[in-house]
């Protein structure tokens, strides 16, 4: 079965720090290596698009401190990992409420998307104060305007005409919804995207998900029956 787009929750980093008597921030930073095997490994698989998880709109509610790391630990990574992504022929596109950040890591990560790779083999897209339902609610405006412009009847809403306003609206929807971490529930992530998603919820903890750990969610994919209300026959 056709892999367009994968989407991954990348949770446990925290647990995976503690287990090891370190600070949080030590299991984002090893959370990095992770994120650039994934991104090796979707391209090996013919992957086109992959949807990575890594700040939701709540998690503005942890201690100020560990939020100030992870924000110099995105702008440290963007830096570091950009140049050789664009090799590899990764496209960034970051979404989310970008207004919330710092002026310096907003221009990075617009500088960063604005790069074109060489030959393009893979989107990723990094979700950052994303939030699933802010996502829709920013569509929905954005409909709303576009309804009173055009003098539009609200009957001429409808699915397409509104989907186009989400984010990733230019995407396939996404295929495989990964979560680590070993918790049984999607955080607000791409609600509207992942509406027939074949979901997978994996006990590793982020920075120990490897090629293998994917492989076996891979493999497990071509098992599922994906009837989108038909039946199998
Ligand atoms: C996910 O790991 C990374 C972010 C949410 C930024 P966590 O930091 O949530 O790790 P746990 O769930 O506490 O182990
Ligand atoms: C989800 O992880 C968000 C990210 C992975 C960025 P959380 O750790 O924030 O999720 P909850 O709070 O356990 O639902
Ligand atoms: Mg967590």
């Amino acid at each position: 079965m056709a892999i367009n787009h994968l989407a991954i929750i990348m949770d446990g980093n925290g647990r995976w720090a503690k287990q090891r008597n370190q600070p949080r921030t030590f299991g984002h930073q090893a959370g990095v290596k992770s994120v650039r095997n994934t991104i090796k490994a979707a391209i090996s698989h013919g992957i086109s698009y992959l949807s990575l998880f890594a700040f939701s709109s709540e998690n503005w509610n942890r201690p100020q401190k560990e939020v100030s790391r992870l924000m110099d630990l995105f702008i440290k990574s963007i830096d570091k990992e950009t140049p050789e992504l664009n090799t590899q022929g990764v496209k960034l596109n970051f979404i989310g409420d970008l207004n919330r950040f710092s002026d310096v890591l907003q221009n990075k990560m617009h500088a960063a998307a604005a790069q074109e790779p060489v030959q393009h083999r893979l989107i990723v897209n990094i979700a950052v104060n994303y939030g699933g339902q802010w996502d829709i609610v920013q569509a929905a405006r954005k409909a709303a305007i576009q309804m009173l412009n055009q003098g539009l009847a609200t009957e001429d809403l409808d699915q397409i005409w509104f989907q186009q306003h989400l984010m990733l609206s230019d995407q396939p929807a996404v295929d495989i919804l990964i979560r680590t971490g070993g918790e049984y529930r999607i955080s607000n992530f791409l609600l509207w995207q992942s509406a027939y998603a074949e979901l997978f919820f994996e006990d590793v903890l982020w920075p120990d998900f490897d090629e293998q750990c994917l492989q076996s969610v891979l493999d497990q994919y071509e098992m599922r029956d994906r009837r989108f209300g038909r039946i199998s026959e």
